[in-house]
């Protein structure tokens, strides 16, 4: 019986035993802690947390889950104008100070959220002359942004300053277009770089993470404000998503025309809404799916959750967060579990490149014999699921997966049909065996066409195979096929840890900050 075989059994043995109530299960959960995982690749996991967090119904399990799990804060209220600057002369920082504090203790990166918003503001604002509210404004965000010069790393400066599509686009209509005209979001981004040059400066915003109409007009005003020197440093992504997302390419195309800006991208205020229990797994391949494409991204820098738990979400009727009213554990945990656990190579870190050049941060063919060598993949277990991003102008590609070196044993041919130009990225996946094969790997890519550069390779990630069981419907409806796949996706994550050899571009170092 082969390794493969065993492991459907097992997952299906599992899912007929257990019953289809233990859906969501205590915490811990079994295998690492989404923070360790992402300590290993230098990457942030993080949450928003509650206004007043220590005073809820489950504070103290909701102290151990943030504690045990995220390594970067969002206040989701403590910092907004209309509970830190509640009158025209007043500050109140009694919230920020304690979030503040408890995210030191923890060693957590912070991320201030929002400066500028048309939204939570107090009463106040409204009763200036417009004359009064640059002054107003600027007096904010230096005193907010000074305050916290040395604990708040990052900073929402602008936060949904885009109308909808459906409202006609263009910039949302707030107190601070009327008053100051589009110059408000500019000067707004260098009052915050002067007050704290060393932030990370963000304009944030929702339904922008795949290609809309709406992301396109983002897209377009942020390369206007790089391209006139406005200090911006980055763009958060909201993307509150739904269990039937699929646009997963959109979305690393998304990120990747950021990148080319000189920007780092934020996934913020993730969060997956379900109709049901029944959306549970779908939201769950949701959660790891995204966060997937943002650590193949070496420039996406977090994943940040909104809120952690359905009872606290802003939309507790959709079950939107990986953790249930009762804060158990959700399969969506176990998908980000699942995605942290996937070893990313970024192809052009591979130790040696034969008849490939680099070309915008992908691969492109050179030569007819051209190859990738990846040294020291670490293959366990002994099954793994390829997924490898390319872009094929012709039919007729494949690519080999060898073992040790050029010469070595066939691990795996896949075909890679045609995606339509060289530089319009799809996704193919396969499993293969690796059982006793050398940790090196060399992917070679074959084609009988005569234009080399027609083939180009962006990522490839090694991840446990099992979540094709849940793909293929295996199990005894979705109750208790999720319990099968959860308690086998531990299994076998457990055997998966991997040194992380992503490499990062950190925030505030010369590359991202020269760059914009
Ligand atoms: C929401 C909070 O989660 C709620 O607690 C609050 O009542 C309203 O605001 N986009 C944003 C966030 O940028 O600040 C919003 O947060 C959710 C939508």
């Amino acid at each position: 019986m082969t390794h493969r075989t065993i492991t459907l059994l097992t997952a299906l043995l599992v899912s007929l035993l257990l019953p289809a109530t233990t859906v969501a299960e205590d915490y811990p959960p079994t295998g690492p802690r989404l923070k360790s995982l992402a300590d290993l690749v230098d990457f942030d996991i993080g949450y928003a947390s509650r206004y007043n967090f220590r005073e809820q119904a489950n504070a103290t399990l909701y102290e151990q889950i943030v504690k045990a799990e995220f390594n970067i804060v969002t206040p989701e209220n403590s910092v907004k104008w209309e509970n830190v600057h509640p009158d025209r002369n007043r500050y109140d920082f009694q919230d920020m100070d304690d979030l503040v504090t408890f995210a030191q203790q923890q060693n957590m990166v912070l991320h201030g959220h929002p400066l500028l918003w048309y939204n939570q503001n107090p009463a106040w604002l409204d009763t200036l002359a417009p004359a009064e509210v640059e002054a107003a404004m600027v007096d904010h965000i230096q005193t907010v942004v000074g305050r916290y010069k040395n604990s708040i790393a990052i900073w929402d400066v602008v936060n949904e300053g885009l109308e909808d599509t459906a409202n006609g686009g263009g910039l949302r209509d707030n107190i601070w277009l009327q008053a100051m005209g589009e110059a408000y979001i500019v000067k707004a981004f260098e009052e915050a770089r002067r007050a704290d040059p060393d932030a990370i400066l963000v304009y944030n915003d929702y339904d922008v993470g795949t290609l809309t109409q709406k992301s396109q007009e983002m897209y377009d005003r942020v390369s206007g404000w790089v391209a006139a020197g406005v200090p911006i440093d980055a763009v958060g992504l909201q993307m509150h998503v739904t269990a039937n997302f699929t646009q997963y390419e959109e979305f690393s195309d998304n990120m990747q025309r950021y990148v080319d800006l000189g920007l780092d991208v934020y996934i913020t205020e993730f969060d997956v809404k379900a109709l049901s229990v029944e959306d549970y797994i779908p939201q769950a391949d949701v959660y790891e799916g995204v966060l997937r494409r943002c650590l193949a991204e070496p420039r996406c820098q977090a994943f940040q959750i909104w809120g952690i738990d359905d009872l606290n979400s802003w939309q507790p009727f959709f079950d939107p967060l990986p953790f249930d009213d009762e804060f158990k554990i959700k399969p969506a945990y176990y998908g980000m579990q699942r995605a942290l656990s996937t070893r990313v190579l970024n192809l052009e870190q591979g130790a040696e490149l034969v008849g490939f050049s680099v070309e915008a941060g992908a691969l492109r063919r050179t030569a007819d014999e051209a190859w990738v060598s990846l040294p020291d993949v670490d293959l366990t277990p002994n099954f793994q699921r390829m997924t490898l991003r390319y872009a094929a102008a012709t039919a007729g590609n494949t690519v080999e997966l060898r073992a040790g070196s050029i010469g070595g044993a066939v691990l795996k041919s896949i075909e890679l049909p045609a995606t339509g130009t060289a530089s319009s990225y799809a996704v193919v996946e396969a499993e293969f065996d690796s059982a006793g094969e050398s940790p090196n790997l060399v992917v070679v890519a074959n084609t009988d066409d005569a234009a080399t550069s027609a083939l180009s390779l962006d990522w490839i990630q090694f991840s446990a195979p099992t979540i094709s069981l849940v793909g293929s419907g295996n199990g005894t409806g979705s109750g208790s096929g999720s319990v099968g796949w959860l308690t086998l996706g531990n299994l076998t994550l457990w055997a998966l840890l991997v040194a992380g050899t992503r490499r990062r571009c950190r925030r505030g170092n010369s590359q991202s900050r020269s760059d914009s």
